[in-house]
């Protein structure tokens, strides 16, 4: 069983972080100033296993999220992704057709690296130690895909949900994340989490068609074949919606953003199902009682259920590596 799981289901706390790889570890930026395209990066072998590890040697987290993007999928589909300093991800023109033309092995073919890494982490990394592989949710995917860079709130319904090809592409999109996780379940990767970074922009009533329905369909694909696999589901910004969410999705862990009240999932949602983050990245920014005081929060108040620590998003870039230390020796500690 993977160890987030057997670790929270005995109340242990486990503990890993969101973006635990990234910008705000130097050994990190080393790594990425040799890189120039950021896809490359993600796709070479070497340097994507090593900053896969890196989090887990310098805080011993219970589990590694293997280091690569969400935009992968858009990639192997064809479309052109680049990564902009500070401008966030760019994306080329879609194009139908040829979405729809692309071949399963093809599209294996283009990313493979992203399994050779997974294989390769998984014989370095410590078998006591969860991997996670990742994928973004059907919906946050076709908002990249078609709004071509992270969206702002303004003119999304113009450009995604009236677009007369939304829905195919959506078709596609769903097809091709089950595939992704498929391989990287093959290649060794014992947990899966889907990041729906962007289910916060959806109307309540377009929320079962874009978000929950086609998320319901992979996880269940999931289920059927590798039944041992835990799926982490993050619906990012939903707010109460999060009720029919777990309803209809059944996943086996909910991931919550900041802006859930803890009461909510305490009294709403079905026990069964592991809870996981919740707590805003902001407080790693205040002062280390105020941090301390939020961490004891969240875990006194899921004491008596079975929890995963994260937090309610990503680490921030301008994270200090020493507050992170900080925060796990809190965890770690707590009693
Ligand atoms: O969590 C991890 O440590 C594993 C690796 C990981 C990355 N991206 C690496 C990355 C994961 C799980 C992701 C998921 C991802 N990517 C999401 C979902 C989670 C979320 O943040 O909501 C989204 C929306 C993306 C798309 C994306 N990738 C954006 C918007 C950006 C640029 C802005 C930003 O937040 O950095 C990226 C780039 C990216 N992906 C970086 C990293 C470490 C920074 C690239 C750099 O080093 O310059």
């Amino acid at each position: 069983m993977s160890t987030l799981i057997k670790k929270s289901l005995k109340n242990e706390n486990p503990i890993w972080l969101m973006r635990q790889a990234g910008r705000y570890l130097p050994e990190y930026q080393k790594v990425r100033k040799k890189q120039k395209d950021f896809i490359k990066f993600c796709l070479n072998t070497d340097a994507a296993t090593k900053v896969t590890l890196q989090p887990i040697k310098r805080y011993n987290l219970d589990a590694a999220i293997i280091f690569s993007d969400i935009l992968i999928i858009p990639y192997a589909l064809g479309q052109e992704v680049k990564f902009k300093e500070s401008a966030g991800p760019i994306l080329g023109k879609p194009n139908l057709k040829q979405f729809q033309q692309i071949k399963i092995k093809n599209f294996i073919k283009k990313i493979e690296n992203v399994y050779k890494i997974i294989k390769k982490t998984r014989k370095k990394l410590n078998k006591e130690k969860s991997l996670i592989g990742f994928a973004g949710s059907p919906w946050t995917i076709l908002v990249y895909v078609l709004n071509r860079k992270s969206p702002k709130k303004i003119n999304i319904y113009e450009k995604i949900i009236k677009n007369n090809q939304s829905k195919q592409f959506l078709k596609i999109i769903e097809k091709f994340i089950f595939i992704h996780i498929e391989q990287q379940i093959k290649a060794g990767a014992d947990t899966i989490q889907l990041f729906d970074s962007w289910a916060g922009l959806l109307k309540k009533k377009d929320l079962n068609y874009f978000c929950f329905q086609p998320t319901k369909r992979i996880i269940t694909k999931i289920k059927n074949k590798y039944p041992h696999i835990p799926i982490i589901c993050f619906p990012k910004g939903i707010k109460e919606s999060i009720r029919e969410f777990c309803s209809i999705v059944k996943p086996n862990v909910l991931s919550i953003d900041s802006k859930i009240n803890p009461n909510f999932i305490l009294k709403k949602i079905n026990p069964n199902i592991i809870i996981q983050g919740g707590m805003d990245p902001v407080f790693l920014f205040k002062k280390k009682s105020q941090m301390q005081k939020k961490i004891k929060f969240y875990l006194n108040k899921f004491k008596n259920r079975a929890y995963i620590f994260n937090l309610g998003h990503g680490v921030p870039k301008e994270t200090s590596p020493s507050t992170i230390q900080n925060l796990v020796n809190t965890v770690r500690n707590f009693k």
